[in-house]
């Protein structure tokens, strides 16, 4: 591994390095008919940041990257990447081409199905856009040797891609893509072909990168581990849009999370009809069990846990928990208000005798109360 395990964490700036404004791509059939793949996208990546886009199939998450570094054209809409106007750059004349291509090298670019040359070694793959950039051989040879080393590959220099397994082609297409020097990374589910374990191993290489180059990086997935594992913010895409988005601490303080919902799903049903029921989300600094019991000490309430989800993301323990509170929602306001208080995420399930408070947080919306932790 290229990094020492106790690398200190990459530090994400509020310098935008991948901004796109109201991007737009309409896809048209030769019978005429059209497909709007993204529609009014805005997404917002700083300088330093893991970023995970995530979303159904069809959802548009592939157009977005492939529009990201242009490989795609946007129909309407801006693309910036580290300053530079792509779209704008990408509309100049036949000029255009080679300075478009010149800004893709500080663009990575990490494959599903890594898109090696099977006709090549390990080493010549890495080398193909050091070629296209104009090194010479010695100037190349160096430098895929050096990108091979930080992958984890030194050894495998001079075998060919199909003597390597999944994780390893892997890891030559992130050395590969490593070749320019870019500073941004954008990955099209480039774990989704491989098995848990090395999933795992290629994530934490991806982190080590991050943390060690202060790489940007930009990935889909629908892997909701990947981004507990790695991600700082996330977005998530429907038809076309983002419905959601922002650091994953942000999401999970935010009522009504789809995100959070998935990154954390709580179930549990209250045990009976006089019960009020609450989402209970905290993070880092907010620890939930000393604030349970000491909610049940000062308010005199038996609280019963219905369920309970943590995990550590980004190096911090997140999670959330439903607990369930006897009596009416007006007699909970106070304890509710004093969880809030602490920093907790607090979003209502159940609220027996509110106005419009019958079954979920859904038609819940207007009870639900935002906590101080973001
Ligand atoms: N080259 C194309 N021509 C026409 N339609 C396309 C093209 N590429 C994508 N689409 C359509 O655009 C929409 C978004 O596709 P996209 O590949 O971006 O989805 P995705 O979120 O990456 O899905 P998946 O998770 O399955 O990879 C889909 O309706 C798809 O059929
Ligand atoms: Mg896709």
């Amino acid at each position: 591994m290229p990094a020492p395990p106790c690398a200190a964490r990459s530090k994400v700036t509020d310098i935008p390095v991948i901004t796109t404004q109201d991007l737009t791509k309409v896809y048209r059939s030769r019978d005429g008919r059209e497909t709007t793949a993204l529609d009014g996208v805005g997404l917002h990546v700083r300088e330093g940041e893991v970023y995970g886009v995530l979303g159904r199939s069809g959802a548009g998450k592939s157009t977005l990257i492939r529009c990201v570094n242009l490989l795609e054209r946007p129909t309407s809409g801006t693309v910036t990447v580290d300053g530079r106007d792509l779209t704008a750059l990408a509309g100049r004349g036949p000029r255009a081409g080679a300075e478009l291509r010149r800004a893709r090298t500080r663009i990575g670019m990490v494959f599903q199905h890594f898109n090696l040359l099977s006709s090549r070694t390990v080493r010549a793959n890495v080398e193909l856009p050091l070629e296209i950039l104009g090194l010479t051989r010695r100037e190349r040879e160096r430098k895929a040797l050096e990108l091979l080393d930080l992958v984890g590959l030194a050894d495998k220099a001079r075998s060919y891609p199909a003597q390597l397994s999944g994780g390893q082609k892997q890891r030559v297409g992130i050395a590969r893509a490593l070749a320019g020097d870019p500073k941004v990374l954008l990955s099209d589910e480039a774990t989704s072909a491989l098995d848990p374990g090395t999933t795992r191993s290629v994530l934490q290489l991806l982190r080590d990168l991050n943390r060690q180059l202060g790489l940007t990086i930009l990935l889909i997935t629908h892997e909701m581990e990947v981004v507990k594992a790695v991600c700082d913010s996330a977005a998530l895409m429907r038809e076309g849009r983002i419905t959601e988005s922002g650091t994953v601490p942000e999401l999970l303080a935010t009522p009504g999370s789809e995100l959070a919902r998935e990154l954390f799903p709580v179930a549990g049903q209250a045990s009976g009809e006089n019960r009020t029921v609450v989402d209970v989300t905290f993070h880092g600094e907010t620890a939930t069990e000393p604030v349970i019991s000491r909610l049940a000490r000062t308010y005199n309430v038996d609280i019963a846990v219905l369920g309970a989800a943590m995990d550590t993301v980004a190096g911090r323990q997140v999670g959330r928990m439903r607990i369930e509170l006897p009596g009416p929602f007006e007699e909970n306001v106070v304890p509710i208000g004093y969880l809030r208080e602490q920093g907790l995420g607090i979003e209502i399930v159940r609220a027996p005798g509110a106005p419009e408070a019958e079954g979920t947080s859904g038609t819940a919306a207007g009870l639900l109360v935002r906590g101080g932790a973001r």
